[in-house]
């Protein structure tokens, strides 16, 4: 791994992270040997919104039965999701050896472990074959990703002519200054943050031919208004995003939170087609 993939590899580390979740279960009285996605789906969506948005973008085209590739596939859930839901083959590819470890036996303990496969990588060095997948998708990644033209490059490569390329993303909207810790980096120099039209521009110029866009900001400090009252009023979740984000989780939302409210950041889910 260079320095920058180790460092973001380090923001995200979580030793013992599979353990950690097994741990939980056991302690909500849930028999391991049979976990349904939807006692870990609180976990393994590392996004705003978390498991609804995933459903809503897979909806945004006819995904039934096609071959998925994810971006960034964190702990797996988007992939379990698409396997389980729409029959996908789901192969998810991510920088943390830790996250990969995990998502590979979170698919294992809710029985997908056929139709997901998680492997370690980066996701500007494809380890596949040009025109390889129907749908290309991937959520929250890109900030973590300086090269923007070598990361969307790499997903029109593999994908198939005529294939979907779905994302969900956060994009700066103003040129304001950001305050960390963010979710995806506790510092500025672990962010990358571009505008929705520049990546527009890029994809586009790569040759993927705009679908449809959602705005999705509203939506986002809707959900964070509601989850910040709940750790507010309750404490923090026994089962969530916080086994990841430790003890900065507050701040990291209520900084994204603000962000979003003053128009500094927005989130965006789109469509493309190659
Ligand atoms: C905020 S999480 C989102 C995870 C997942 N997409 C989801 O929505 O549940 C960002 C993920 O991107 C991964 N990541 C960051 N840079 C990457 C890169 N260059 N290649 C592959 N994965 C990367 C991180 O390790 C982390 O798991």
């Amino acid at each position: 791994m260079n320095p920058l993939d180790q460092k973001i590899e380090e923001h995200y580390h979580k030793e013992g992270l599979f353990e950690e979740i097994l741990a939980r279960l056991k302690n909500q009285n849930i028999d391991l040997a049979h976990v349904n996605r939807s006692d870990i789906s609180s976990v393994d969506e590392f996004h705003v919104r978390g498991a609804a948005v995933s459903k809503e973008l897979a909806t945004m085209i006819d995904i039934d039965g096609k071959t998925v590739l994810d971006l960034g596939s964190g702990l797996g859930g988007p992939c379990r999701m698409l396997a389980d839901e729409f029959n996908c083959t789901a192969t998810g590819i991510e920088l943390s050896p830790e996250f990969v470890r995990t998502a590979n036996a979170l698919s294992k303990l809710v029985g997908l472990e056929d139709k997901t496969f998680f492997i370690q990588g980066n996701a500007t060095r494809l380890p596949f074959e040009d025109n390889s997948f129907d749908v290309v998708w991937t959520q929250h990644v890109q900030m973590n990703i300086p090269d923007k033209s070598k990361f969307y490059g790499e997903a029109y490569r593999v994908l198939k002519p005529g294939g979907h390329f779905l994302y969900y993303d956060i994009f700066r909207k103003d040129d304001g200054a950001i305050q960390y810790p963010m979710p995806w980096a506790a510092r500025e120099s672990l962010s990358f943050l571009i505008k929705n039209g520049e990546m527009a521009q890029i994809v586009e110029d790569l040759g993927l031919q705009p679908i449809s866009k959602t705005d999705q900001t509203q939506a986002g400090i809707e959900f964070f208004t509601s989850l910040l009252k709940k750790i507010n009023e309750y404490g923090p979740p026994k089962i969530g995003l916080n086994l990841i984000m430790g003890d900065s989780t507050v701040s990291k939302l209520t900084n994204l939170l603000d962000h979003l409210q003053k128009g500094l950041l927005m989130l965006e889910s789109g469509v493309y087609q190659k």
